[in-house]
């Protein structure tokens, strides 16, 4: 008989967020009535429609494959030259950072490009995973057979835990014993923390004094505000010979359901064989995405790019702006009723404190089941995530405020 993949076996529960949409129709199908009035701030799902650039950008690109001429068919998997020069330009020299165009690999996804680096990666690296963490870090090397089984707590063998807790201001702190691979996530996915410059300056020096590789998702750069926070890992001297950054349109441009993201692997960053000779990781990336992936459609790639013109940008902005508003109401009204509340500034996400004597989940039921509101159960992200929730400020205006004046008038 054909075996399986054993790895899957140790993974725990459902994936969170498939987990919380079970929980909310077993809600909504007893409770008709609240179902009515229920308001979603789970999952990070962006709600405003694609900006106006992209909308013209995608109906042109249509045309074109409606016609002979210019219609097109496989395109570079790598992505078109002319979006991997856009962003380059755009998203980092401009800003006086080196990438060059054959850096960035486009794809539709990063969710998806974090899980695919583990193809040119070796099976026994050392992991270090912040804790909380956005789930898919974890599951994926689960999935690659690169831990152990998951104790009691839900922490996998083999994965060195990077806690992030009130005190450290959820940013992590390089540990003192060496690892070879870190994720690092900054605007933070869940906990809405950013990483400042010396703290991403000690992450780098790290990384360059134990031959390590910092996978550094950016996913919401785009909600950096505050000019002193750094976008890009690469504004950090030396990234460049130890990370690999993960960008993604998702909640800039809105593409959570058009697909489209990029990740960037410098030529100059190495990775040792097992005899310890050292090898650049851009050539397998490279390898990797012409042997897997067929790259992203043509009318997407198209849209992606008008996100760089000038209405583009504008559009953007204002979508950024949009989605910051609600957070502004989302931590006001969190905290008029009394929770400990971190993010919402520079992220789209606000991490909040459970009442005493609440766990997560328990917080979770009492805010669906009083406020009608979906948010996340912070033990959903690890475990010391227990005793926090996440509000995702992706929604409406009318939404968020009205979720704010939920959240205060909820009696716990
Ligand atoms: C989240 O809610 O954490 C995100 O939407 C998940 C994702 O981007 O994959």
């Amino acid at each position: 008989m054909a075996l399986l993949n054993e790895n899957y076996l140790k993974l725990k529960a459902g994936y969170l967020f498939p987990e919380i949409g079970r929980r909310v129709k077993a809600f909504t199908d007893a409770n008709p009535e609240a179902a009515k009035r229920l308001i979603r701030c789970g999952i990070g799902d962006v709600t405003e429609p694609l900006p106006q650039a992209v909308v013209t950008a995608m109906h042109q690109a249509v045309d074109e494959m409606a016609v002979r001429s210019t219609f097109k068919g496989y395109g570079p998997e790598q992505g078109y030259e002319w979006l991997r020069s856009a962003i380059a330009e755009n998203d980092f020299r401009s800003r006086g950072i080196e990438v060059a165009d054959d850096e960035i690999f486009v794809s539709d996804g990063s969710k998806c490009d974090c899980g695919a680096i583990l193809d040119i990666l070796g099976d026994t690296n050392r992991l270090a995973i912040t804790d909380p963490v956005y789930p898919v870090y974890v599951d994926t090397n689960v999935m690659a057979g690169h831990t152990g089984d998951a104790d009691a707590t839900g922490a996998y063998a083999g994965i060195h835990y990077l806690p992030c807790t009130a005190q450290n201001g959820f940013v992590p702190e390089p540990p003192k014993e060496p690892v070879d691979v870190i994720y690092l996530c900054s605007p933070n996915n869940p906990t809405g923390a950013t990483a400042s410059r010396a703290q991403l300056e000690a992450w780098v020096k790290y990384a360059l004094a134990h031959n390590a590789i910092l996978l550094f998702d950016a996913a919401y750069e785009a909600y950096i505000d505050d000019p002193t926070v750094p976008r890009s890992i690469y504004e950090i001297p030396g990234a460049r010979e130890c990370a690999i950054e993960f960008r993604s349109f998702s909640k800039n441009g809105g593409f959570t359901g058009v697909r489209c993201a990029f990740t960037v692997v410098p030529k100059s960053l190495m990775a040792s064989t097992k005899s310890g000779e050292k090898r650049p990781l851009h050539p397998l990336w490279s390898r990797r995405m012409t042997t897997k992936f067929n790259g992203v459609s043509y009318i997407v790639q198209r849209a992606a790019a008008a996100l760089y013109t000038p209405e583009g940008k504008a559009q953007v902005k204002a979508l950024v702006e949009h989605y910051m508003g609600n957070a502004k109401l989302l931590v006001a009204g969190a905290k008029a009723a009394g929770h400990t509340v971190f993010g919402g500034v520079n992220a789209p996400y606000i991490w909040v404190s459970a009442p005493k004597g609440f766990t997560s989940w328990q917080a979770f039921d009492r805010i669906l089941g009083e406020a009608n509101v979906v948010i996340t159960p912070g033990s959903g992200f690890g475990s010391n995530g227990e005793g926090w929730f996440r509000v995702s400020a992706f929604n409406s205006r009318a939404n968020a405020e009205e979720v704010s004046r939920r959240l205060q008038s909820l009696k716990w």
